[in-house]
């Protein structure tokens, strides 16, 4: 297991999509003071542009939302659920947010805490579609999800590690030990 644990983070030092999300947090775990680039510093913004100074700066916006250590700093599910922001369904639409409170836990994890996916705190931004059925089949235990593939970039990683928090936290999806299920009544996955 420590081999494997290894090889991921080896895998997340060296590919040049996460190594970025890996410094990141590296540099974030002691600062309590979270802090952001400006945007003229990005990498990504002309620092020599006039108009810069019309835009606002990530740290101006996201150190008013609830703080995480890692990623982009905020603790986004706290954001919704302290009411600091109130996502909508779409642009245009008043539909609201169908939300699906189910659990699922996933249970191919050898040794280390199995992951409990929780559909509620991703309906709270996602549609049902931006899932199923091309990331995942909607029948538990029917995707062939492994850490790898994770990695990779695909199944969970299609958004970990690029729009929602870094696979560098193992233990915010591995957090269901193998003794401490009685009270949680989730669909188990099958191997
Ligand atoms: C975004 C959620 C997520 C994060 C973060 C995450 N994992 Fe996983 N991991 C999974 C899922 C989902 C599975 C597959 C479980 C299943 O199919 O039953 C898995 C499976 C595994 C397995 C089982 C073997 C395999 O190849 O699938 C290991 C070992 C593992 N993860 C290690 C880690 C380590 C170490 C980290 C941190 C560096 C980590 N994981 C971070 C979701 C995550
Ligand atoms: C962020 C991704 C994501 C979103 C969004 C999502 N799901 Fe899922 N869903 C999953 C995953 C992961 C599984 C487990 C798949 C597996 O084990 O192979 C699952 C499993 C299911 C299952 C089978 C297990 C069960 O609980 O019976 C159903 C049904 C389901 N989803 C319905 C929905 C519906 C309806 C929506 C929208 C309201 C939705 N899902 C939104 C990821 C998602
Ligand atoms: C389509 C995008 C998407 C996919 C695919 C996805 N997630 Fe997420 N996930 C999110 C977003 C967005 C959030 C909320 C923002 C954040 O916490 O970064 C989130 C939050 C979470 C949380 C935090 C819940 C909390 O209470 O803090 C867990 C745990 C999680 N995801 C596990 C998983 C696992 C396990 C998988 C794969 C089986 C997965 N996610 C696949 C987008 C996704």
């Amino acid at each position: 297991m420590v081999s494997f644990i290894d090889k991921v983070l080896l895998k997340l030092a060296t590919s040049s999509l996460n190594s970025g999300v890996l410094l990141l947090v590296l540099t974030s775990m002691p600062a309590i003071a979270a802090e952001w680039q400006l945007l003229a510093n990005d990498g990504l913004h002309d620092p020599n542009n006039a108009g810069l100074k019309w835009l606002q700066n990530p740290g101006n916006a996201l150190s008013r939302l609830p703080a995480d250590s890692a990623g982009n700093k905020v603790d986004w599910i706290r954001a919704f659920e302290d009411g600091y922001i109130n996502p909508r369904s779409g642009l245009n639409n008043k539909k609201p947010v169908k939300i699906l409170d189910s659990e699922i836990l996933l249970n191919n994890t050898g040794s280390l805490p199995r992951v409990l996916f929780p559909h509620r705190q991703h309906t709270m931004w996602l549609d049902c579609s931006n899932c199923h059925e091309k990331i995942f089949k909607s029948k538990a235990g029917a995707t062939p999800i492994t850490m790898t593939k994770i990695l990779e970039g695909k199944y969970c990683g299609v958004c970990h590690g690029a729009v929602s928090f870094p696979l560098t936290e193992c233990n915010r999806c591995h957090s269901v030990p193998w003794d401490n299920t009685a009270d949680k009544k989730p669909i188990a996955h099958i191997p």
